[in-house]
């Protein structure tokens, strides 16, 4: 007796149509499974066995041959277990086969029975969708976020008796209304909060500056001056997730195992690696590709607090995901893609000791350079915005906040509104995400403005590429202050963020 089941693998953060089949013959009793299952799909037999036994079915005592199909993709993790074990009583007639072959099922079993949540529910449940299956049965804490998709029939279940009777229709299934799990927009409540930073009032304004247009930021500065305590904050400014971004930040979360339950997720990510990260941790990797912290950022904010602390390759790793906003990570045949668009904070010191520039410093030249030369490259062609982070004057802690969190959030909103709207149909997001051509086309320069640039670049303090950043930055300045035309003003506010963690300005670095 022959049974199928469908059921899916995850890869990258999408996932994969996988047929249980599953064959009864005569012959000594035994147990196999093939298909390219790792050590957890082997294991899969025990915990079938045990969970069908556990729930007063009967094991059948024949041959028992369960394959994976297609053969050619590797089946990682526990995910199959409930569906080999529903192929198995189809098979020895416990449960109806017909409803099976409509139906996707996923989830792993406990011994006696139960169901326990795995990773990515959403990517199994938009495959199902595709695939045009009528319903899909997992574990009872994932269905909120499975119900995300709208066209899917979603049955929760907590263990092996109640699969049974659905799959007999015994139990209707529960539809939740479209758009009733938690429709996005929700705004980051509590965290720290902008007002508990004194002085600062460039960098407060640097910081507004890059989440309204969603550009990359470097703080330097001396120790103990407040730069990871002004990037931790960049998040409470951020606009809130709007749904689409809600939902590929729920599913990447749910494919690396951060979230086990519960529907959409409800804020902006924002990852902080410490400094001994490998390049495969940054970026994803693995024999088992699995996604980096810049995939978990995608819609976040990446802070890397000590930039020159973090090795070479693992900031080298950094260019694709900044450059496409992906990573593709090549495995044999297969190639992983993970999306991973986020916003680059980095906090850095001007030299190793931290003192550059006062008496306390205590390093060499060659100290210097040994450690700046760290920064340079790569990563830095892609930062808009260079802030210098100094000491506050003694008056600044005795006065009140520069800036609220909740002010800021509206500005930096109204701000991404207006550059939304000027970049409608071009699949750009913000200001930071502009070409030079398209740069170019939709910064609209008053008389003042044209004089301004073109001064700072004859002068030859602006190289090229420093003149398409000051143009996409002064944009959202412009935004900022809901000014259609980028007029001198704001230009000459540009101008002043491209000091270098090395106070070079622009022209020295490019
Ligand atoms: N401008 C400020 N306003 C209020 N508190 C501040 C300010 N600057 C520093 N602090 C206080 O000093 C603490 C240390 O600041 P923080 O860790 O942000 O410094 P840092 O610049 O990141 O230093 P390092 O270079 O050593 O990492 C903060 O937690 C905060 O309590
Ligand atoms: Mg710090």
């Amino acid at each position: 007796m022959l049974a199928r089941v469908t059921t899916f693998a995850i890869h990258g953060v999408e996932s994969r149509r996988v047929t249980v089949e599953v064959d009864l013959r005569a012959g000594l009793p035994a147990f196999t499974i093939v298909g390219l299952g790792d050590r957890a799909v082997r294991e899969a037999r025990e915990r079938v066995r045990a969970a069908v036994l556990n729930s007063g079915f009967e094991f059948p005592a024949r041959r028992i041959t369960v394959n994976l199909a297609p053969a050619y993709l590797r089946k990682e993790g526990p995910g199959f277990d409930l569906a080999i074990a529903c192929g198995l009583l189809a098979a020895s007639g416990q449960l109806p086969p017909e409803p099976l072959e409509r139906t996707g099922v996923y989830g792993e079993l406990a011994l006696g029975g139960e169901l326990r949540p795995c990773r990515g529910a959403l990517a199994v449940a938009e495959g199902a969708c595709d695939l045009g299956l009528g319903a899909l049965v997992l574990p009872q804490v994932l269905v909120e976020e499975a119900a995300l998709v709208g066209d899917l029939e979603v049955h929760g279940a907590g263990d092996l008796v109640e699969v049974a009777a659905i799959v007999r229709g015994e139990r209707p299934g529960t539809r939740p209304a479209p758009g009733g799990v938690g429709a996005g927009g929700a705004t980051v409540a509590g965290g720290p909060d902008l007002a508990d930073v004194r002085g600062h009032r460039e960098p407060l304004r640097a910081l507004v500056v890059a989440a309204a247009g969603g550009h990359n930021l470097l703080l330097a500065g001396p120790p103990g001056t407040g730069k990871t305590m002004l990037a931790r904050r960049l998040p409470s400014i951020l606009p809130p997730l709007t749904r689409q971004e809600a939902v590929e930040v729920t599913r990447i979360q749910s494919v690396a195992g951060l979230r086990l339950a519960g529907g959409l997720a409800p804020e902006r990510p924002c990852r902080a690696p410490h400094h001994t990260i490998s390049a495969s941790g940054l970026v994803g990797g693995g024999s088992v590709p699995s996604p980096g912290e810049a995939t978990l950022a995608h819609h976040g904010v990446l802070f890397l607090d000590e930039l020159a602390e973090f090795t070479r390759p693992a900031l080298e790793a950094l260019r694709q995901p900044l450059e496409d906003g992906r990573v593709a990570i090549v495995r044999g045949q297969r190639t992983a893609v993970y999306p991973s668009r986020f916003m680059l904070v980095a906090s850095t010191n001007p030299c190793p000791c931290g003192h550059f520039g006062s008496r306390r410093c205590r390093c060499t030249d060659g100290d210097v350079q040994r450690y700046r030369r760290r920064l340079s490259g790569p990563l830095l062609d892609r930062i808009d915005l260079l802030v210098d982070v100094g000491r506050p004057a003694p008056e600044d802690f005795a006065g009140g906040p520069v800036a609220r969190s909740a002010d800021e959030r509206e500005r930096v909103a109204a701000a991404r509104e207006r550059a939304a709207a000027r970049l409608a149909g071009t699949g750009l997001a913000c200001n930071a995400q502009m070409d030079a051509a398209t740069a170019r086309r939709t910064v609209v320069l008053d008389d003042r403005g044209a004089t301004v640039l073109r001064r700072a670049y004859d002068r030859g303090t602006l190289s090229p590429r420093g003149h398409d950043r000051v143009l996409r930055v002064a944009r959202t300045i412009a935004d900022l202050a809901a000014s259609e035309t980028v007029t001198a003003e704001h230009l000459l506010e540009a101008l002043s963020f491209r000091q270098d963690a090395e106070g070079n300005r622009d022209e020295d670095v490019a």
